[in-house]
């Protein structure tokens, strides 16, 4: 169940899984086009699995097949999701008659609007909410879920929130920092609390996976509590499809060669609604927090190059440039120290093209939180009947995190190869293969 199922990612997300389904193609300029899911780790990425021997991600252990996902959702504004899809001009006009039938029928629940906590540009959109107390609005969130488990027969209802980004919220002693104070402060009607909070807090009372897919702090320490008393998985932050993947994987090289990173500048401009609620300064303030410490790791892991505490200048920017739409431009200069005084400095212009990046994402949350979700593990020391599950936060998923939620007092890692290996190798132990250590010491041996 998506919240912000009618807006870019939503919409292109919901098209993907019709047109997969039925193996659409249309007529493009280049040719036809068959439906894909290119940019999916579980879908269209391999795992060595020995001499020459590439398996299919989704071949290595047994995990949901995207066709038979079935999608619902939440969204403040009541377009159907043919006249989302349409709105967000993401795909071809061919493809979207095609999808027409199948995606005008689908319709989003009415969502909790509260105008503090986006941006005041997106007040037009507003006319599908919940109205009521934060308790009756949290209660109809449980019931759509519950609703929407019965009427599609599924196993295992999944929430994924894909709405616009919230500003912070402020972390209130007796407000948000317990379970029971957050429980208290629902039935009190406290304004501190945003409406991805009570998604999230309605989810985890549902026994549902809560991912959050945009920057801000949805998971403050009273949620988290919830989450971990109820057994249920939660992760995030922020998809991490574009520049934030690239930095991820540039400054692991710079620093893992030892050059030094000493400026980092990243440019975006982008015309779709997220550009659009991103151009008010407070959701602004939460993308370039969620953007902002991705090379921390990475920095701290070479105290030749680095002085302790020392980092590379990092500034963000984000203007709306309503032209571009969807194809989200990010022009980024690294400049880095090389030896004796020497500069080197890459810069690399990106268009995103940002719900198809994204949409990918999306989908390789769901499958791997739900596939992770039934792993059970055990240490060494304890008996065979001790098996346990991972902690509720589920940190495994920060591959495809710009700001991975981590449990309480465990290193984040950024660095997006080490991320990729974590979930491969856990894949692999789960069958019995050891994690690829890459030293073909076979091909060495004379
Ligand atoms: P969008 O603006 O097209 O869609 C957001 C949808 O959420 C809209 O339809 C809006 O009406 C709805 N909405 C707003 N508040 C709501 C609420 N309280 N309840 C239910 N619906 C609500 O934005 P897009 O492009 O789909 O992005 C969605 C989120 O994903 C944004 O926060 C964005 O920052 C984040 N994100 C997107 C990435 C990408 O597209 N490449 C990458 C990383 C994060």
């Amino acid at each position: 169940m998506l919240v912000g199922w009618g807006g870019n990612n939503g919409s292109t997300f919901t098209a993907a899984l019709v047109a997969n389904r039925l193996g659409l193609s249309w007529p493009t300029r280049r040719g036809i086009q068959k439906a894909n899911w290119f940019g999916s780790l579980t879908q269209a990425a391999t795992v060595r699995l020995g001499d020459d021997i590439f398996a299919p991600f989704s071949h290595l252990l047994p995990s949901v097949n995207p066709d038979d996902i079935v999608v619902d959702g939440w969204d403040i504004n009541s377009l159907n999701l043919f006249e989302s899809m349409q709105r967000a001009q993401v795909l071809e006009p061919s493809l979207q008659q095609q999808l027409k039938p199948h995606l005008q029928t689908m319709k989003p629940r009415p969502s909790i609007y509260i105008p503090e906590f986006i941006a005041a540009n997106q007040k037009s959109r507003a006319d599908n909410v919940i109205e009521g107390s934060k308790q009756e609005q949290v209660e109809k969130l449980m019931s759509d879920i519950a609703q929407f488990k019965k009427s599609s027969n599924v196993d295992n209802v999944i929430v994924l929130w894909t709405a616009n980004t919230e500003c912070f919220s402020n972390v209130l002693e007796g407000v948000n920092d317990t379970a029971e104070n957050l429980k208290l402060a629902i039935a009190n009607d406290h304004p501190e609390l945003s409406p991805s909070v009570l998604f999230a807090y309605a989810s985890i009372a549902m026994g549902c996976t809560y991912i959050n897919g945009s920057p801000q702090n949805t998971f403050v320490p009273g949620v988290l509590d919830f989450a971990q008393k109820k057994g249920v998985f939660v992760t995030g932050d922020d998809f991490k499809s574009g520049q934030t993947k690239i930095k991820s994987v540039l400054v692991d090289f710079l620093v893992g060669a030892g050059i030094k990173p000493t400026s980092i500048v990243s440019y975006n401009h982008l015309g779709n609604n997220d550009g659009k609620n991103l151009s008010a300064p407070k959701q602004f303030r939460s993308k370039e927090i969620s953007k902002s410490n991705v090379v921390d790791d990475m920095v701290a892991s070479n105290d030749i190059l680095y002085e302790p505490g020392e980092k590379p200048d990092h500034v963000v920017v984000i203007k709306y440039v309503p032209y571009v739409g969807d194809s989200k431009r990010a022009l980024d200069e690294y400049t880095s120290e090389i030896m004796m005084g020497g500069a080197n400095t890459l810069v690399i212009h990106n268009t995103c093209e940002d719900s198809l990046l994204a949409t990918p994402i999306i989908l390789d949350l769901v499958i791997l939180a739900e596939l992770f979700s039934r792993v059970e593990i055990k240490r060494e020391s304890w008996s065979d009947e001790e098996y346990t599950g991972f902690h509720p936060v589920l940190s495994i998923l920060s591959y495809l995190c710009k700001a991975p939620l981590v449990p309480p007092g465990t290193p984040v890692i950024n660095a997006l190869s080490k991320q990729r290996s974590c979930i491969e190798n856990i894949m692999k132990a789960c069958i019995g293969l050891p994690p690829d250590n890459n030293m073909t010491l076979e091909y060495k041996v004379p």
